[in-house]
């Protein structure tokens, strides 16, 4: 069988001047349980990390607070200097335990968050800082100022933000340009349908978490079970597939802490879905999405 590669996934230029595979890599698994401290098998997410380059990903979807600091670490790692990796981390969720997490968005606080994410990983400016959340207790205004300056200042090369509306990205964009937007969403989660469209109208890379999820939809005999039994795959192939044709600004990141899970997501790179296929599952996800409530 051929090496798995994130090359039939296609090209995206961040900020129209860094070109990674549109498939990408998260590194939110690569730590414990509850995203709080070590991995449970670290040789396995260390084997994940190596493998990436092998397998053509090169959009690495990080944060401070993985861990905290044990995914940035772990990059640093295993993959530090990072030759032809693009490393995306994140800022501003605090952490006080597993599961917890906390936005906070003074600026002398992102200000320490973009630091120490320097320092762990080890560069002298980061490639895509996104802001994990707009904190709602700070100013939003005074949050983009002080990411403005961190780009003046040189710190960080593009901006991303995350879980945001397209009112927010208007307004961060009297500020900075932005470069990307993390939201969640997936076959079965559509809430953010505007802000994608936003993303393509702009030329906004949409990076979209949790891309593997399909809910209701990969039940034994739906359509997408019965789809990926067709053509050999699994329901996550093809949920993965049909995001990166749903929109070509789509930069998913499946997030695992397995190497072999690793190449079964990047095989999704090369899956084409035929247009009556494509559009029935869009038609389905969103008709599990309305039922969801
Ligand atoms: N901006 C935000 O607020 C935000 C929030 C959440 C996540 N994220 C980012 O988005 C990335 C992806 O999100 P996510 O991790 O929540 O969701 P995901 O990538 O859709 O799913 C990850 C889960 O699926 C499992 N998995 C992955 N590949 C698999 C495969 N081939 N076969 C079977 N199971 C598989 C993983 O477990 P194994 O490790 O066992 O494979 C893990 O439990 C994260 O890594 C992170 O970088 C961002």
């Amino acid at each position: 069988m051929s090496q798995p590669s994130a090359a039939g996934s296609g090209i995206f230029r961040i900020g129209g001047d860094l070109p990674v595979h549109r498939l990408g890599f998260g590194a939110m698994r690569i730590t414990g349980k509850g995203i709080w401290g070590e991995p449970a098998n670290p040789d396995a997410a260390r084997a994940t990390l190596s493998r990436l380059r092998d397998v053509g990903v090169d959009l690495i979807d990080t944060a401070d607070s993985y861990g905290p600091f044990v995914s940035e670490d772990l990059i640093a790692e295993v993959l530090h200097p990072y030759t032809g990796l693009v490393i995306a981390t994140k800022g501003g969720l605090t952490r006080h335990g597993p599961d917890i997490w906390r936005p906070v968005g003074r600026p002398e606080y992102l200000r320490q968050c973009v630091l120490m994410s320097l320092r762990r990983l080890r560069v002298e400016r980061i490639d895509l800082w996104q802001l994990h959340r707009i904190d709602p207790k700070v100013d939003r205004a005074e949050q983009f100022e002080a990411i403005a300056g961190f780009v003046r200042e040189g710190l960080i090369r593009h901006v991303g933000l995350s879980e945001v509306s397209v009112a927010d990205i208007q307004a961060a964009q009297n500020y900075f340009p932005v470069a990307t937007v993390q939201n969640r969403y997936n076959l079965v989660d559509r809430t953010s349908e505007d802000v994608l469209r936003h993303c393509e109208a702009h030329g906004i890379g949409f990076i979209p978490w949790a891309p593997l999820s399909a809910g209701s939809l990969a039940q034994s005999g739906s359509l997408l079970d019965r789809l990926a039994q067709g053509m050999g795959k699994t329901p996550g192939q093809i949920a993965l597939a049909w995001l990166l044709q749903r929109s070509p600004v789509m930069l998913p990141i499946p997030g695992t802490g397995s190497p072999s899970h690793l190449d079964d997501n990047v095989m999704a790179a090369d899956i084409h879905l035929d247009e009556g296929d494509f559009r029935a599952l869009d038609e389905q996800g969103k008709a599990a999405w309305a039922a969801a409530g």
